[in-house]
Protein backbone atom coordinates (compact mmCIF):
# COMPACT_ATOMS: atom_id res chain seq x y z
CA UNK A 1 0.00 0.00 0.00
CA UNK A 2 2.45 2.54 0.95
CA UNK A 3 5.04 1.26 -1.83
CA UNK A 4 2.36 1.68 -3.95
CA UNK A 5 1.39 5.00 -3.08
CA UNK A 6 5.26 6.32 -2.78
CA UNK A 7 5.39 5.16 -6.85
CA UNK A 8 2.18 6.81 -7.51
CA UNK A 9 4.21 10.03 -6.07
CA UNK A 10 7.32 9.55 -8.07
CA UNK A 11 5.03 9.16 -11.17
CA UNK A 12 3.18 12.16 -10.40
CA UNK A 13 6.39 14.07 -9.73
CA UNK A 14 8.24 12.66 -12.62
CA UNK A 15 5.50 13.61 -15.01
CA UNK A 16 5.23 17.34 -13.60
CA UNK A 17 8.73 17.75 -14.29
CA UNK A 18 7.73 16.77 -18.14
CA UNK A 19 5.27 19.25 -18.13
CA UNK A 20 2.56 16.85 -19.07
CA UNK A 21 0.16 17.27 -15.96
CA UNK A 22 0.01 20.47 -13.93
CA UNK A 23 0.18 19.98 -10.26
CA UNK A 24 -3.02 20.85 -7.97
CA UNK A 25 -3.96 19.83 -4.19
CA UNK A 26 -2.27 17.84 -2.32
CA UNK A 27 -5.19 15.95 -2.44
CA UNK A 28 -6.87 16.66 -6.36
CA UNK A 29 -10.62 17.00 -6.38
CA UNK A 30 -12.77 15.68 -8.99
CA UNK A 31 -13.32 19.07 -10.47
CA UNK A 32 -9.86 19.92 -11.12
CA UNK A 33 -11.45 23.81 -10.69
CA UNK A 34 -9.76 25.88 -8.07
CA UNK A 35 -12.14 28.84 -8.72
CA UNK A 36 -15.37 28.90 -7.62
CA UNK A 37 -17.47 28.54 -10.88
CA UNK A 38 -21.39 27.93 -12.14
CA UNK A 39 -21.95 26.12 -15.40
CA UNK A 40 -25.56 25.47 -17.08
CA UNK A 41 -26.53 22.16 -19.29
CA UNK A 42 -29.81 20.66 -20.28
CA UNK A 43 -30.95 17.97 -17.72
CA UNK A 44 -34.35 17.13 -19.65
CA UNK A 45 -37.32 18.21 -20.94
CA UNK A 46 -40.75 17.57 -19.74
CA UNK A 47 -43.58 16.25 -21.61
CA UNK A 48 -45.16 19.23 -21.40
CA UNK A 49 -41.98 20.53 -23.56
CA UNK A 50 -40.39 22.46 -20.45
CA UNK A 51 -36.59 22.75 -20.68
CA UNK A 52 -35.27 21.70 -17.22
CA UNK A 53 -31.60 22.59 -16.65
CA UNK A 54 -28.97 21.50 -14.58
CA UNK A 55 -27.23 24.06 -12.99
CA UNK A 56 -23.26 22.69 -11.47
CA UNK A 57 -21.61 24.60 -8.89
CA UNK A 58 -18.36 24.32 -8.13
CA UNK A 59 -16.50 26.00 -5.17
CA UNK A 60 -12.84 25.26 -5.96
CA UNK A 61 -12.11 23.47 -2.55
CA UNK A 62 -13.53 19.99 -3.74
CA UNK A 63 -17.00 20.31 -3.44
CA UNK A 64 -19.57 20.18 -6.46
CA UNK A 65 -23.66 20.80 -5.93
CA UNK A 66 -25.81 20.22 -8.68
CA UNK A 67 -29.20 21.86 -8.69
CA UNK A 68 -31.80 21.61 -11.14
CA UNK A 69 -35.20 24.19 -12.08
CA UNK A 70 -37.39 21.04 -11.61
CA UNK A 71 -38.80 21.24 -8.25
CA UNK A 72 -35.02 23.21 -7.03
CA UNK A 73 -34.02 19.95 -6.43
CA UNK A 74 -30.77 19.65 -4.81
CA UNK A 75 -29.51 16.54 -7.06
CA UNK A 76 -25.98 15.61 -6.17
CA UNK A 77 -23.65 17.21 -3.50
CA UNK A 78 -19.98 15.72 -4.02
CA UNK A 79 -17.79 16.49 -1.25
CA UNK A 80 -14.03 14.86 -0.31
CA UNK A 81 -13.74 12.39 2.86
CA UNK A 82 -11.15 12.42 4.89
CA UNK A 83 -8.41 11.54 2.18
CA UNK A 84 -9.84 14.04 -0.16
CA UNK A 85 -11.77 11.30 -1.89
CA UNK A 86 -14.95 12.82 -3.48
CA UNK A 87 -18.27 11.14 -3.00
CA UNK A 88 -22.14 11.75 -4.30
CA UNK A 89 -23.84 12.18 -0.65
CA UNK A 90 -27.46 13.31 -1.69
CA UNK A 91 -30.07 10.49 -2.87
CA UNK A 92 -31.42 10.98 -5.82
CA UNK A 93 -31.74 10.47 -9.86
CA UNK A 94 -29.40 10.22 -12.61
CA UNK A 95 -32.39 11.51 -14.84
CA UNK A 96 -35.44 13.64 -15.14
CA UNK A 97 -37.55 11.22 -16.22
CA UNK A 98 -37.42 9.23 -12.34
CA UNK A 99 -37.50 12.50 -10.61
CA UNK A 100 -41.16 13.04 -12.72
CA UNK A 101 -42.43 9.81 -12.55
CA UNK A 102 -40.66 7.69 -10.53
CA UNK A 103 -42.95 9.23 -7.33
CA UNK A 104 -39.96 10.81 -5.63
CA UNK A 105 -40.11 10.73 -1.31
CA UNK A 106 -38.94 14.44 -2.35
CA UNK A 107 -35.28 13.79 -3.18
CA UNK A 108 -33.83 16.52 -2.54
CA UNK A 109 -36.38 19.32 -3.37
CA UNK A 110 -37.74 22.65 -2.39
CA UNK A 111 -41.01 21.36 -0.08
CA UNK A 112 -44.01 23.66 0.24
CA UNK A 113 -45.80 26.03 1.01
CA UNK A 114 -46.76 23.87 3.59
CA UNK A 115 -43.29 21.37 4.13
CA UNK A 116 -44.63 18.44 6.84
CA UNK A 117 -48.43 17.25 7.87
CA UNK A 118 -51.41 19.65 8.24
CA UNK A 119 -54.53 17.70 10.11
CA UNK A 120 -57.02 16.54 7.79
CA UNK A 121 -55.43 18.84 5.32
CA UNK A 122 -57.60 21.46 6.88
CA UNK A 123 -57.28 25.31 8.69
CA UNK A 124 -58.77 28.21 9.69
CA UNK A 125 -57.69 31.68 9.07
CA UNK A 126 -59.12 34.83 10.16
CA UNK A 127 -62.29 32.99 10.19
CA UNK A 128 -62.46 31.14 6.97
CA UNK A 129 -62.12 27.69 6.49
CA UNK A 130 -59.29 26.08 3.77
CA UNK A 131 -59.25 22.36 2.89
CA UNK A 132 -56.29 21.62 1.23
CA UNK A 133 -55.40 18.26 -0.85
CA UNK A 134 -55.26 14.91 1.85
CA UNK A 135 -52.05 13.86 -0.17
CA UNK A 136 -51.14 11.97 2.69
CA UNK A 137 -53.99 9.48 4.54
CA UNK A 138 -55.95 11.69 5.96
CA UNK A 139 -53.33 14.51 6.49
CA UNK A 140 -51.74 17.05 4.07
CA UNK A 141 -48.22 16.59 3.63
CA UNK A 142 -45.58 19.08 1.95
CA UNK A 143 -47.78 21.14 -0.19
CA UNK A 144 -50.34 18.62 -1.78
CA UNK A 145 -50.66 17.12 -5.28
CA UNK A 146 -48.72 19.52 -7.02
CA UNK A 147 -46.47 20.91 -4.37
CA UNK A 148 -43.09 23.13 -4.82
CA UNK A 149 -41.39 20.01 -5.23
CA UNK A 150 -43.00 19.68 -8.56
CA UNK A 151 -43.22 22.49 -10.09
CA UNK A 152 -40.33 24.79 -12.70
CA UNK A 153 -38.33 27.59 -10.75
CA UNK A 154 -37.07 30.94 -12.52
CA UNK A 155 -32.91 30.37 -12.17
CA UNK A 156 -30.37 33.60 -11.94
CA UNK A 157 -27.14 32.97 -11.46
CA UNK A 158 -25.12 34.73 -8.46
CA UNK A 159 -21.48 35.59 -8.65
CA UNK A 160 -20.61 36.88 -5.57
CA UNK A 161 -16.67 37.28 -4.22
CA UNK A 162 -15.52 33.69 -3.30
CA UNK A 163 -19.64 32.26 -3.57
CA UNK A 164 -21.57 30.86 -6.84
CA UNK A 165 -25.04 30.65 -6.17
CA UNK A 166 -28.44 29.93 -7.92
CA UNK A 167 -31.55 32.11 -6.96
CA UNK A 168 -34.91 30.70 -8.23
CA UNK A 169 -37.85 32.15 -8.04
CA UNK A 170 -41.35 31.19 -8.16
CA UNK A 171 -44.93 32.64 -8.12
CA UNK A 172 -47.95 30.75 -7.08
CA UNK A 173 -51.06 31.78 -7.81
CA UNK A 174 -53.64 32.57 -5.20
CA UNK A 175 -55.72 29.34 -4.83
CA UNK A 176 -52.94 26.96 -6.06
CA UNK A 177 -53.26 23.72 -3.52
CA UNK A 178 -56.23 25.52 -2.44
CA UNK A 179 -53.70 27.89 -0.42
CA UNK A 180 -54.66 31.73 0.21
CA UNK A 181 -53.22 33.95 -1.43
CA UNK A 182 -50.41 34.96 -4.10
CA UNK A 183 -47.16 33.91 -2.72
CA UNK A 184 -43.91 35.21 -4.16
CA UNK A 185 -41.25 32.82 -3.32
CA UNK A 186 -37.48 33.31 -3.83
CA UNK A 187 -35.02 30.13 -2.71
CA UNK A 188 -31.53 31.03 -3.28
CA UNK A 189 -28.92 28.31 -2.81
CA UNK A 190 -25.26 29.21 -2.36
CA UNK A 191 -21.78 27.47 -2.36
CA UNK A 192 -19.72 28.73 -0.09
CA UNK A 193 -15.39 28.51 -0.12
CA UNK A 194 -15.87 26.79 2.82
CA UNK A 195 -17.51 23.97 1.66
CA UNK A 196 -21.42 25.21 3.13
CA UNK A 197 -24.41 25.40 1.16
CA UNK A 198 -26.39 28.40 2.47
CA UNK A 199 -30.08 28.37 1.61
CA UNK A 200 -32.45 31.31 1.73
CA UNK A 201 -35.75 31.21 1.52
CA UNK A 202 -37.92 34.19 1.25
CA UNK A 203 -41.74 34.64 0.18
CA UNK A 204 -44.39 37.90 0.42
CA UNK A 205 -47.87 37.07 -0.07
CA UNK A 206 -50.95 39.75 -1.38
CA UNK A 207 -53.24 37.68 1.03
CA UNK A 208 -53.56 36.48 4.48
CA UNK A 209 -51.57 32.53 3.87
CA UNK A 210 -49.92 30.44 5.55
CA UNK A 211 -46.49 28.96 4.60
CA UNK A 212 -43.17 26.78 5.63
CA UNK A 213 -40.41 25.70 3.14
CA UNK A 214 -37.73 23.45 3.59
CA UNK A 215 -35.22 21.71 1.37
CA UNK A 216 -35.83 17.34 1.47
CA UNK A 217 -32.88 16.40 0.71
CA UNK A 218 -31.46 12.96 1.93
CA UNK A 219 -27.85 12.46 3.01
CA UNK A 220 -25.61 9.30 3.06
CA UNK A 221 -22.34 10.57 4.33
CA UNK A 222 -20.67 7.38 3.43
CA UNK A 223 -22.35 8.24 -0.28
CA UNK A 224 -25.52 7.44 -1.55
CA UNK A 225 -26.18 4.05 -2.70
CA UNK A 226 -23.45 2.89 -0.33
CA UNK A 227 -25.97 1.16 2.04
CA UNK A 228 -27.85 2.57 5.61
CA UNK A 229 -27.20 4.91 7.98
CA UNK A 230 -27.20 3.19 10.87
CA UNK A 231 -23.62 4.31 12.28
CA UNK A 232 -23.88 7.73 11.37
CA UNK A 233 -23.47 9.35 14.80
CA UNK A 234 -25.82 12.04 15.09
CA UNK A 235 -26.24 14.93 17.26
CA UNK A 236 -29.35 17.05 18.04
CA UNK A 237 -29.32 20.18 19.82
CA UNK A 238 -32.75 20.12 21.08
CA UNK A 239 -34.30 19.16 24.80
CA UNK A 240 -37.64 18.60 23.35
CA UNK A 241 -39.92 17.12 20.81
CA UNK A 242 -43.00 17.19 19.14
CA UNK A 243 -44.93 13.76 20.02
CA UNK A 244 -47.03 12.64 16.77
CA UNK A 245 -50.05 10.66 16.91
CA UNK A 246 -50.44 7.24 14.43
CA UNK A 247 -50.86 9.39 11.56
CA UNK A 248 -47.68 11.37 12.35
CA UNK A 249 -49.49 14.79 13.84
CA UNK A 250 -48.36 16.58 16.74
CA UNK A 251 -50.38 15.49 19.87
CA UNK A 252 -49.43 19.48 20.98
CA UNK A 253 -47.00 18.45 23.73
CA UNK A 254 -43.29 19.14 23.94
CA UNK A 255 -41.82 16.11 25.36
CA UNK A 256 -38.87 15.59 26.64
CA UNK A 257 -35.99 13.79 25.03
CA UNK A 258 -34.02 12.74 28.53
CA UNK A 259 -34.61 9.19 29.37
CA UNK A 260 -35.85 8.04 25.61
CA UNK A 261 -34.12 6.90 22.09
CA UNK A 262 -35.28 10.26 21.05
CA UNK A 263 -32.43 11.72 23.08
CA UNK A 264 -29.54 13.00 20.25
CA UNK A 265 -28.37 15.61 22.70
CA UNK A 266 -25.02 13.95 23.02
CA UNK A 267 -23.80 12.36 18.94
CA UNK A 268 -25.09 8.92 18.97
CA UNK A 269 -25.69 6.45 16.01
CA UNK A 270 -28.54 6.07 14.24
CA UNK A 271 -29.45 2.57 14.58
CA UNK A 272 -28.35 1.86 18.33
CA UNK A 273 -32.09 2.50 19.51
CA UNK A 274 -34.11 2.64 16.67
CA UNK A 275 -35.37 -0.55 16.82
CA UNK A 276 -36.30 0.00 20.33
CA UNK A 277 -39.86 -0.67 21.43
CA UNK A 278 -40.83 2.82 21.91
CA UNK A 279 -43.95 3.95 20.91
CA UNK A 280 -42.92 7.20 18.97
CA UNK A 281 -40.38 4.62 17.01
CA UNK A 282 -43.21 1.74 16.65
CA UNK A 283 -45.47 4.80 14.65
CA UNK A 284 -42.87 6.21 12.36
CA UNK A 285 -41.47 2.68 11.76
CA UNK A 286 -38.27 4.76 12.86
CA UNK A 287 -37.05 8.20 13.12
CA UNK A 288 -39.75 10.74 11.53
CA UNK A 289 -40.01 13.20 14.16
CA UNK A 290 -40.12 17.42 14.78
CA UNK A 291 -37.25 18.37 17.11
CA UNK A 292 -37.79 21.55 19.76
CA UNK A 293 -34.35 23.47 19.12
CA UNK A 294 -32.72 24.71 22.03
CA UNK A 295 -32.42 28.40 20.43
CA UNK A 296 -31.03 31.22 21.99
CA UNK A 297 -32.42 33.49 20.01
CA UNK A 298 -36.25 33.13 20.26
CA UNK A 299 -36.89 35.55 17.90
CA UNK A 300 -35.60 33.12 15.01
CA UNK A 301 -33.37 35.59 13.26
CA UNK A 302 -29.85 34.23 14.47
CA UNK A 303 -28.39 31.18 12.47
CA UNK A 304 -28.09 28.68 15.36
CA UNK A 305 -26.46 25.13 15.80
CA UNK A 306 -29.48 22.23 14.53
CA UNK A 307 -27.03 19.14 14.18
CA UNK A 308 -24.21 17.84 13.60
CA UNK A 309 -23.62 13.96 11.42
CA UNK A 310 -20.42 12.16 11.75
CA UNK A 311 -19.64 9.03 9.24
CA UNK A 312 -17.27 7.32 11.05
CA UNK A 313 -16.12 5.33 7.47
CA UNK A 314 -15.47 7.93 5.67
CA UNK A 315 -14.99 10.81 8.35
CA UNK A 316 -17.50 13.31 6.47
CA UNK A 317 -19.43 15.92 8.96
CA UNK A 318 -22.50 17.43 8.23
CA UNK A 319 -23.27 20.51 10.42
CA UNK A 320 -26.68 22.31 9.98
CA UNK A 321 -27.34 25.60 11.42
CA UNK A 322 -30.55 27.54 10.62
CA UNK A 323 -32.84 30.23 12.00
CA UNK A 324 -35.60 27.63 12.34
CA UNK A 325 -37.37 26.75 15.76
CA UNK A 326 -37.40 22.92 14.33
CA UNK A 327 -35.37 20.43 12.27
CA UNK A 328 -37.38 17.01 11.24
CA UNK A 329 -35.10 13.84 11.40
CA UNK A 330 -36.14 11.44 9.14
CA UNK A 331 -34.02 7.92 8.99
CA UNK A 332 -35.51 7.25 5.48
CA UNK A 333 -38.15 4.53 6.73
CA UNK A 334 -40.03 4.45 3.85
CA UNK A 335 -37.77 4.02 1.30
CA UNK A 336 -38.52 0.12 0.13
CA UNK A 337 -36.04 -0.44 -2.41
CA UNK A 338 -38.61 0.28 -5.05
CA UNK A 339 -36.30 3.26 -6.31
CA UNK A 340 -33.23 3.05 -8.27
CA UNK A 341 -30.80 5.73 -7.41
CA UNK A 342 -28.45 8.29 -9.49
CA UNK A 343 -25.20 5.31 -9.31
CA UNK A 344 -27.60 3.10 -10.47
CA UNK A 345 -28.19 1.18 -7.11
CA UNK A 346 -31.65 0.96 -5.03
CA UNK A 347 -32.23 2.41 -1.84
CA UNK A 348 -33.79 0.30 0.70
CA UNK A 349 -35.22 1.30 3.91
CA UNK A 350 -32.76 3.52 6.05
CA UNK A 351 -30.10 4.10 3.49
CA UNK A 352 -30.61 8.06 3.68
CA UNK A 353 -31.68 10.49 6.40
CA UNK A 354 -33.26 13.77 5.92
CA UNK A 355 -32.37 17.01 8.39
CA UNK A 356 -35.62 19.09 7.40
CA UNK A 357 -35.39 22.64 9.35
CA UNK A 358 -39.19 23.68 9.51
CA UNK A 359 -41.46 25.36 11.49
CA UNK A 360 -43.41 22.89 13.52
CA UNK A 361 -45.87 20.28 11.33
CA UNK A 362 -49.61 21.45 11.64
CA UNK A 363 -48.60 24.69 13.25
CA UNK A 364 -51.55 26.38 11.58
CA UNK A 365 -53.83 24.24 13.67
CA UNK A 366 -51.72 24.46 17.27
CA UNK A 367 -51.87 27.81 18.57
CA UNK A 368 -49.26 26.88 21.22
CA UNK A 369 -46.62 26.58 18.36
CA UNK A 370 -44.93 29.45 16.57
CA UNK A 371 -46.99 31.03 13.99
CA UNK A 372 -46.72 29.95 10.38
CA UNK A 373 -49.08 33.25 9.36
CA UNK A 374 -47.56 35.21 6.65
CA UNK A 375 -49.77 38.63 6.18
CA UNK A 376 -49.52 41.05 3.56
CA UNK A 377 -46.84 43.35 4.01
CA UNK A 378 -44.77 40.67 6.12
CA UNK A 379 -41.38 39.04 4.57
CA UNK A 380 -41.07 35.49 5.25
CA UNK A 381 -37.58 34.89 5.73
CA UNK A 382 -35.57 31.96 7.31
CA UNK A 383 -31.78 30.59 6.47
CA UNK A 384 -29.97 26.98 6.85
CA UNK A 385 -26.88 25.80 6.48
CA UNK A 386 -25.54 22.10 5.37
CA UNK A 387 -21.56 22.46 6.28
CA UNK A 388 -19.45 19.78 5.41
CA UNK A 389 -15.96 18.77 6.78
CA UNK A 390 -13.95 15.51 7.91
CA UNK A 391 -13.19 14.45 11.07
C1 LIG B 1 -41.15 13.72 5.51
C2 LIG B 1 -42.18 13.05 6.34
C3 LIG B 1 -42.05 11.58 6.18
C4 LIG B 1 -42.12 11.16 4.74
C5 LIG B 1 -41.08 11.92 3.96
C6 LIG B 1 -41.20 11.67 2.49
O1 LIG B 1 -39.90 13.61 6.06
O2 LIG B 1 -42.12 13.43 7.67
O3 LIG B 1 -43.08 10.95 6.91
O4 LIG B 1 -43.38 11.45 4.23
O5 LIG B 1 -41.20 13.29 4.18
O6 LIG B 1 -41.28 10.33 2.18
Amino acid sequence: MRFTRTVGRIAAVALLFTGLVSFGPATPVATGDRQPRIDKELFGTTPEGVRVDRYTLTNGRGMRVRIITYGGIIQSIEVPDRHGRTANVALGFNNLTDYLENNSPYFGCITGRYANRIANGRFTLDGVTYQLAQNNGQNHLHGGNVGFDKVHWAATEIRERDVVGLALRRVSPAGEENYPGALDTTVTYRLTRDNTIRIDYRATTDAPTIVNLTNHTYFNLAGEGSGDINDHRLMLNASRYTPVDETLIPTGDLDRVAGTPMDFRRATAIGERIRNNFEQLVIGRGYDHNYVLDRRDPTFRELELAGRVFEPTSGRVLTVRTTEPGIQFYSGNFLDGTLVGTSGRMYRQGDGFALETQHFPDSPNQPNFPTTVLRPGQVYQTTTTYGFGTA
